[in-house]
């Protein structure tokens, strides 16, 4: 270092030092504070000795940038870090919701089929009975009260299940005495079950019910005996019913 700019430096350095004590000199408290006494170098050993203490300063100051740096890139790192296990967090939560729409759409898809629900009676204009037949006739029940899924048919009488599942029938038959009265519970052609009621001096009230596992397509109907009557009355006294309890 040359001498003027050593001079130069010193000039700085002092100046620096008188305004901040000057800056300091008294709070707004009016508390004294000590002024740094200024230097003023007058001979060329006490130069070199400031400059030293320059140098000695300059590297601390160094080293504390040195540190500050250091903590703020570790602080960086650890961000970092956070972020990716954010983000990995983020993918999980998503995936997670993926599968709940799917389960989700499943879930609607079995409540939509679930929906399987009739019943029906016969839609006369006068009070009427059906049969005597001489041969086996399916009960073509025509007077729609619900008929949810579609899955009993109008045109032939038959239920045909939608989906493999449990399903309860029910069926009542009103008749006069005249005749035997009744019907059977078939299955897909086959008699499940039957309500009867002999010939009587009087009406006649007879019913059924019961729970049947189903497969997709099975088919249920109620099947008029030959020889046997029901009432298609008006007030609707014979009707025929089946729902959906639960799939399997
Ligand atoms: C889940 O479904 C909703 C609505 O159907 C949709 O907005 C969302 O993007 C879906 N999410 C995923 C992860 O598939
Ligand atoms: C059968 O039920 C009907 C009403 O549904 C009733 O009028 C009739 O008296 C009943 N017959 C007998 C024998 O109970």
């Amino acid at each position: 270092m040359t001498t003027t700019k050593a001079v130069l430096l010193l000039l700085l350095w002092t100046g620096l030092a008188s305004a901040e004590s000057g800056g300091s000199h008294e709070d707004s408290a009016g508390a004294a504070i000590a002024p740094l006494p200024p230097r003023h170098p007058n001979s060329l050993p006490e130069m070199q000795e400031m400059l030293i203490e320059m140098r000695g300063e300059l590297a601390k100051q160094k080293a504390e940038i040195r540190l500050a740096k250091a903590q703020v890139e570790e602080e960086l790192e650890k961000l970092k870090r956070k972020n990716k296990e954010l983000e990995l967090k983020l993918e999980a939560v998503e995936d997670n919701n993926a599968d709940l729409n799917n389960t989700l759409k499943q879930l609607q898809n079995i409540n939509e089929e679930s929906k399987v629900a009739f019943s029906v009676s016969f839609s006369v204009s006068s009070d009427i009975h059906i049969g005597p037949h001489d041969t086996d006739i399916t009960l073509g029940f025509n007077h729609v009260f619900s008929n949810i899924g579609n899955a009993y048919s109008v045109r032939s009488g038959i239920f045909t299940a939608p989906v493999r599942g449990v399903y309860q029938f029910q069926y009542h038959i009103f008749a006069g005495g005249s005749h035997g009265a009744g019907a059977k519970l078939m299955k897909n052609g086959e008699q499940v079950a039957a309500a009867y009621n002999h010939k009587a001096p009087h009406d006649i009230n007879t019913s059924q019910g019961l729970s049947l596992l189903l497969e997709k397509g099975d088919e249920v109907s109620l099947l008029l005996e030959a020889g046997w009557w029901v009432a298609a009355y008006q007030g609707h006294l014979t009707t025929f019913s089946g729902q959906l309890l639960f799939l399997m």
